[in-house]
Parts: C-alpha cells; structure tokens; sequence
C-alpha cells in the first residue's frame, strides 16, 4: 500500500490547465509529441479543471494535515484558467501558491488576485528587461512589470523566482535588491537540472542518496507529503512521474494490469480510493524499477530551489 492517506498529506500540486501564453525554451510544452503506441495521452490546450471538479474531487474534510495547494503543473499557466479566483477563494482555508510567468490577464484580474490572503504568487521572473525573454519567451516585460507592480500595490503576496542562466547569472544581486524594492515578499533562485535548449543552464552539484526514497512521502523541502493532480484529473505521487515522457515509460511498465490504465484517475474513482489503491501499491513496490524515481529521487538529479526571505 502507499505509505501516505490523504488525511496524511501536507501538500497537493495540481496542474489546472493544459493552455499556456508563453513558450520556454526547456519547457515540456516545446517538442511535445504524442507517439503512435502512447498508452497514456494528454494533449496540450484542450482541457482544465473546473471549480466543479475541484469540489467533487478533493473531499476538503478529510485533509487533516494539508495546508499547501501549489497550482503549478508540467504545461499549464494557472492564471489563464478563468475560474483560478473562484478557485481560490474556495480553498480559503489553504494556503495556495500559484507559479505563474506573469504575463497574461489585465490589471482588474490582478487587483482581485491580490485580494485573497491565503495566495502567494510565484513570478517566473528569469532576469530584467533585457534577459527575461531569452527563456520566457512571449512574456511581455511591460505587461509583466504591470502586473506584478499591480498585485503588490494592491496587497498581494509575492515572491519572485529566478531561475539562473549563463545568460543572466550576473543580474541576480541586481534583481534580488529590486524585488525588496518593488515589495516582494521572497526571492528565490533555480538552479535547473533539466535538459535546456536553446540557454545554458548553470550547473550545481548535488549529492546522491544511498538508495530511492521517494520524496513525495516524507517532509522535504521539495514536494513534502503530497501528490500530484494533472489536468486530465490522473493522479501521480509527483510532477515528475507524470511528464508527458515519464507517464508514458511508467505506462508501459504498468500496462493493463488494473484493467484500464485510467485507473487512477478522478473521473473514475476518488482520491482516497485511488491513493489506497492497487495501481499506487504497485507503484510503490516497485520504484526502483522506474527510470524518473532513480533519476530524481536516487541519483537527487532535481531542480536545487533556495528561498530568501526579506
Ligand atoms: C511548467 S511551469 C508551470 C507554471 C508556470 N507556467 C511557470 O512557468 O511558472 C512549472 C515550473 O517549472 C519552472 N521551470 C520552467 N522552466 C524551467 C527550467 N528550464 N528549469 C527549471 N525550472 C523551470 C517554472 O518556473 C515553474 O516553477
Ligand atoms: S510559462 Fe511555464 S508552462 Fe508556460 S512555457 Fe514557460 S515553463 Fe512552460
Ligand atoms: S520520482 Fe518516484 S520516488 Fe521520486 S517522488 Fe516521484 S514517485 Fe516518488
């Protein structure tokens, strides 16, 4: 069985959308393909969760120990969902972090953003005005700068993400001292591990565990007690099992075993159902024998993300 219930679990990250304004070099979104013999198929802008399916999926009296709801998926902009305010005010008793490259929506949509205070909001701000574009390509720095700007003066709480570039290393002190002035209540810098195209990542070492254990089961600073909800409503231990590419090699392993695949998913079960379930006990029998567990959760190959708080 797997080790965490749902009544155990600090944390949840959901993917709301599968649409996006931006188009990032190394983003899973760019070169997405759907191989012929794919067992597992989410397409890119065609589907969300809706505020009804969040209140049928998560049964909000069960959550014993959740406080954080990170909408933060493998393909989705969260804040171009047109229900994400309803949706927060709806988990008011949460906190929830919202990752967003801050370009999309217009200054009233900001202003009733920054209204709810249980939201932090993640900007993806890779640079200033002359580097952000190099990776968050079609994010508008005026816009972006608007935004942002709009949100805090009306009361919002936000942190800015940096993820850190061969491109603009040399601009992370200048936008640290500038996110202090512009009212950003957290700084914090990525150094990536994914495969990057197009910019080159800076490197950082990170030490490997002595064997596989699993990080979306324990507290950590990267997914603590959680699971991952993506846009179709399939539910997956992390992000990482449930890549486009991942999904499908862990289909494979997987095959038909639980009858079909869509087994863990919310439209045909519930989260406490699925989580108990045979297809997660299995997962959790065999972790080692899947390629993303060892790569990230033995040989620790993830994302090293520092928060400074001001
Ligand atoms: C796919 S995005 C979805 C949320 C939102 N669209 C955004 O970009 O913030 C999920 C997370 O991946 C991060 N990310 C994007 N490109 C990355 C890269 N090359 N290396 C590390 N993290 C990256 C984003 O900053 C965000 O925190
Ligand atoms: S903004 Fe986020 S989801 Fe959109 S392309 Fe960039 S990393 Fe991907
Ligand atoms: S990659 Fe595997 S071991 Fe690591 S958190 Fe995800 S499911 Fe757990």
């Amino acid at each position: 069985m797997w080790p965490i219930s749902i009544n155990e679990i600090k944390r949840l990250q959901i993917e709301l959308t599968t649409f996006c304004n931006a188009d990032c070099p190394s983003c899973e979104r760019r070169n997405y393909t759907i191989e012929n013999d794919a067992i597992y198929v989410k397409p890119l802008n065609n589907s969300e969760i809706s505020l009804k399916n969040i209140k049928e999926w998560l049964p909000l009296d069960k959550f014993h120990s959740l406080r954080e709801i990170h909408f933060c998926g493998n393909v989705d902009e969260p804040t171009l969902h047109n229900e994400l305010i309803s949706i927060c005010k709806y988990l008011k008793d949460f906190d929830v972090w919202i990752s967003t490259n801050g370009g999309t929506k217009n200054r009233l949509f900001w202003t009733e953003l920054a209204k709810l205070k249980n939201v932090l909001v993640i900007f993806g701000i890779d640079g200033l005005e002359d580097t952000n574009h190099l990776y968050r390509q079609n994010v508008k720095w005026k816009k972006l700068e608007d935004n942002y700007t709009t949100f805090i003066r009306e009361g919002g709480n936000a942190a800015w993400q940096f993820i850190v570039f061969e491109h603009n290393k040399h601009q992370i002190d200048i936008c640290r001292d500038l996110s202090v002035r512009e009212g950003f209540k957290w700084f914090n810098t990525v150094y990536s591990t994914r495969e990057n195209h197009e910019v080159e990542a800076v490197p950082k070492d990170r030490e490997k565990n002595k064997c596989i254990r699993c990080k979306a089961t324990y507290d950590n600073k990267e997914l603590k007690e959680s699971f991952y909800i993506d846009a179709l409503g399939t539910v997956w231990p992390c992000c990482w099992m449930a890549t486009n590419y991942q999904s499908n090699v862990v289909a494979k392993q997987i095959g038909y075993r639980f009858g079909h695949y869509l087994s863990h998913n919310l439209k045909y079960d519930s989260l406490e159902n699925i989580v108990q379930g045979d297809m997660f006990a299995f997962l959790w029998k065999n972790l080692s024998k899947f390629e993303v567990c060892n790569t990230h959760c033995l040989h620790n190959i993830s994302d090293t993300i520092t928060w400074h708080g001001m």
